[in-house]
């Protein structure tokens, strides 16, 4: 399948999940912040994601993950599942959204337009030193900075 975006606003405004885990054992969360490219010659989708969220747990015991991309209709479910953690809720169910076996290692969902299948090829915490002093003061006064988590892309279904 041809996967065709602008991709500077995909992540930014569109948002995605990303799920890790098998069917009876994952969980999901909201991304606005990623990218699509090339590393080391092959097509690689990145994410961020910091380490108080649940769901990056199940990216450290998992090789593949997915990244799934909606239609407007369900930009609700999305900030759902963007505002809860499946650690005390069983988001998944209060978001409406149906989740899907896309293969023994990776869920995706009924309602995506697009699902692609991740296996992760380089998982590295971003370094506080090397963050600019804009994004320290924003986002890590607090927080550990994210985990980037850059999968090659198998499917995009
Ligand atoms: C629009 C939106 C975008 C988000 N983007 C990210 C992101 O890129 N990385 C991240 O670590 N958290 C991001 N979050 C926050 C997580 O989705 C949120 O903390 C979520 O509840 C974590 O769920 P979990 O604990 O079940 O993994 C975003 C939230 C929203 C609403």
């Amino acid at each position: 399948m041809t996967f065709t975006a602008d991709i500077l606003k995909l992540f930014d405004e569109k948002w995605a999940l990303v799920t890790a885990g098998a069917p009876d054992s994952f969980n999901t969360m909201t991304v606005s912040w990623g990218g699509m490219g090339t590393l080391w010659s092959r097509p690689v989708v990145t994410v961020y994601i910091k380490p108080v969220r649940y769901t990056h747990e199940f990216l450290d015991r998992n090789e593949y993950f997915t990244v799934s991309f909606f239609d407007g209709r369900y930009k609700k479910a999305l900030a759902l599942l963007g505002s809860k953690s499946g650690r005390d809720t069983n988001k998944v169910a209060l978001s409406g959204l149906t989740p899907k076996e896309i293969t023994p290692e990776a869920v995706g969902f009924e309602e995506a337009e697009a699902t692609i299948v991740c296996r992760r090829i380089l998982r590295q915490d971003l370094d506080l030193e090397a963050i600019p002093d804009f994004a320290k003061k924003t986002y890590y006064e607090t927080e550990a900075p994210h985990t980037m988590y850059i999968g090659e892309i198998e499917k995009i279904l």
